[in-house]
């Protein structure tokens, strides 16, 4: 009798990802933006728990808090108030991004807080010279000693957005497997091929994520069918699906590895760090 190939979410056949090898050395980082203007897709989520995950696997990590809302910082119960943030590099008050980042209760995740201090940046900013460069100008100064950076960015496609996308190596989409997740994808796409063309020709885009995938709902399954044909092979094979322990381990500040180990979304995100490294997009 011949097994039946399982097949994913994506409409592919399952892929076994294993468990990448130990890193000898450190550095310097991929700098990777999570990056959609629609809020509410995960992007928070992601960082945080992609974060942990390839932490897990010993890479060394730090996510950059990029929104006002400090959703990120939160979520991994860094203080965020009355300590120097991403917008005092970014304003250059202060110097040292060593200054502003702590280390988390996850061994290997570190983070650069934000508060509401952000949403100021893009008016200050707007007459700096290279005022689309000076993010990329504050990692440079810790790219060496991580394997990833993980920036989180507010839902817009704003001057922060474009400085983020400056700063990065690639680009990580994630869209919830929801009705109105295509819309704006197209002006997404183009605002990081402009950031390409004009500022950052490396840019690459490493993948579409689908989350809060439901896959008792015929919607979620032909959302994510029109995803997969639209964008081919540059989705991730790996699908986060939906469940009220994200939600809760947010609450709880803690990544859903630590949170609930056993939750299936726990499992999606370690799976989603493998596949990262089988792909090579990260190391
Ligand atoms: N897989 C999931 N299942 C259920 N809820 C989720 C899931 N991923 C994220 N959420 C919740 O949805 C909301 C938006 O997610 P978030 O990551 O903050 O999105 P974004 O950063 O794109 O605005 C949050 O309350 C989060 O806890
Ligand atoms: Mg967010």
């Amino acid at each position: 009798m011949v097994a039946k190939k399982e097949i994913g979410p994506t409409g592919r056949p399952e892929r076994f990802f294993a468990p990448p090898a130990k890193l000898a050395k450190h550095g310097p980082a991929r700098i990777i933006s999570l990056c959609n203007q629609k809020g509410g897709v995960g992007k928070t989520t992601t960082s945080i728990n992609l974060g942990a995950a390839l932490a897990r696997y010993g890479r060394k990590v730090l996510a950059v808090d990029f929104d006002p809302q400090g959703a990120l910082s939160a979520g991994l119960g860094v203080q965020a108030h009355d300590v120097p943030t991403i917008y005092d590099l970014m304003l250059g008050s202060v110097k040292d991004p060593h200054d502003a980042i702590q280390t988390t209760a996850v061994t290997n995740l570190d983070v650069i807080p934000a508060n509401i201090d952000l949403s100021a940046a893009e008016v200050h900013l707007i007459n700096e010279v290279a005022r689309e460069q000076i993010l990329a100008g504050v990692l440079r100064k810790v790219q060496n000693e991580y394997d990833v950076i993980l920036v989180d960015c507010q839902p817009s496609l704003g001057l922060l957005a474009v400085n983020a996308l400056t700063a990065s190596h690639g680009v990580l989409i994630p869209l919830a497997c929801e009705y109105f997740a295509l819309r704006g994808v197209a002006l997404l796409i183009d605002t990081v091929e402009k950031v390409r063309d004009r500022l950052n020709p490396a840019l690459e885009l490493d993948g579409i994520i689908g989350t809060m995938y439901d896959s008792r709902t015929l919607h979620s399954r032909e959302v994510l069918e029109r995803v997969v044909d639209t964008f081919g092979d540059k989705v991730f094979d790996t699908v986060i699906g939906r469940t009220v322990r994200i939600p809760d381990a947010s609450v709880a500040a803690k990544p859903i590895l630590d949170y609930a180990p056993d939750n299936a979304a726990a499992e999606a995100y370690l799976k989603l760090a493998r596949e990262m490294v089988v792909r090579g997009v990260v190391v």
